[in-house]
């Protein structure tokens, strides 16, 4: 089983990708295979609602971009999708919406690829917004007839400069018990 980690957060090195690996880590102890991406210096162009993805022989985006190379392919060898955002004005990042609107767009023209993985989002912010964006990431999943496992607390943090979020430890422990609780699904779901 494999679960794919991305950190839509296009700053490197930030409190997203932290969440994000800790949660990775996690799901590792549990015999899971992770692969991490981050969006950070891989600019991903938005969705021109061109509809190519409805008339291809495979599931693809032709928009051609170098920084969604292999993304399709990446989510459709993964098992659960785990996905982090900070929060930029109440909201998850452009490079976090047009990589899932591109994936969802494509999935949805070619038999519904993501139906039934596991989808898990984790919203890190410096004050407030966390909850929005998480409702958001989740509308995603939700919509593309995934599956959601919970946490001890909705799967958000605090922190503003990178790493500062390592000092939030309900946040920290939120997102460990979501990678167990995903973990529990995911071997449920496989058995
Ligand atoms: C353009 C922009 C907008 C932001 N908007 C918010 C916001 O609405 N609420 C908030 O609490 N923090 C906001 N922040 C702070 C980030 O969410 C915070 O620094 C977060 O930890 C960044 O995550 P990263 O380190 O993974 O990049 C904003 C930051 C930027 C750059």
């Amino acid at each position: 089983m494999k679960v794919l980690g991305i950190s839509g957060s296009p700053r490197a090195g930030g409190n997203t990708e932290l969440l994000v690996q800790a949660a990775l880590q996690e799901l590792q102890t549990e015999g899971i295979e992770t692969e991490f991406v981050s969006l950070a210096g891989r600019p991903i162009l938005p969705c021109t609602a061109c509809d190519d993805c409805s008339h291809v022989d495979r599931p693809m985006c032709t928009l051609g971009d170098e920084g969604f190379d292999g993304m399709i392919e990446r989510f459709m060898a993964a098992d659960g999708i785990l996905i982090g955002s900070p929060v930029y004005f109440g909201s998850a990042t452009p490079e976090t919406m047009a990589l899932l609107d591109r994936v969802g767009l494509v999935s949805l023209r070619n038999g519904r690829f993501l139906r039934r993985k596991v989808g898990a989002a984790i919203a890190v912010a410096r004050r407030a917004g966390q909850n929005f964006t998480f409702a958001q990431l989740n509308y995603f999943f939700l919509i593309n007839e995934m599956i959601i496992p919970g946490s001890t607390y909705w799967n958000i943090a605090f922190g503003r400069e990178k790493g500062e979020v390592a000092k939030d430890d309900e946040g920290l422990q939120t997102i460990k018990n979501l990678a167990h609780n995903m973990a529990f699904l995911l071997q449920k779901l496989n058995a």
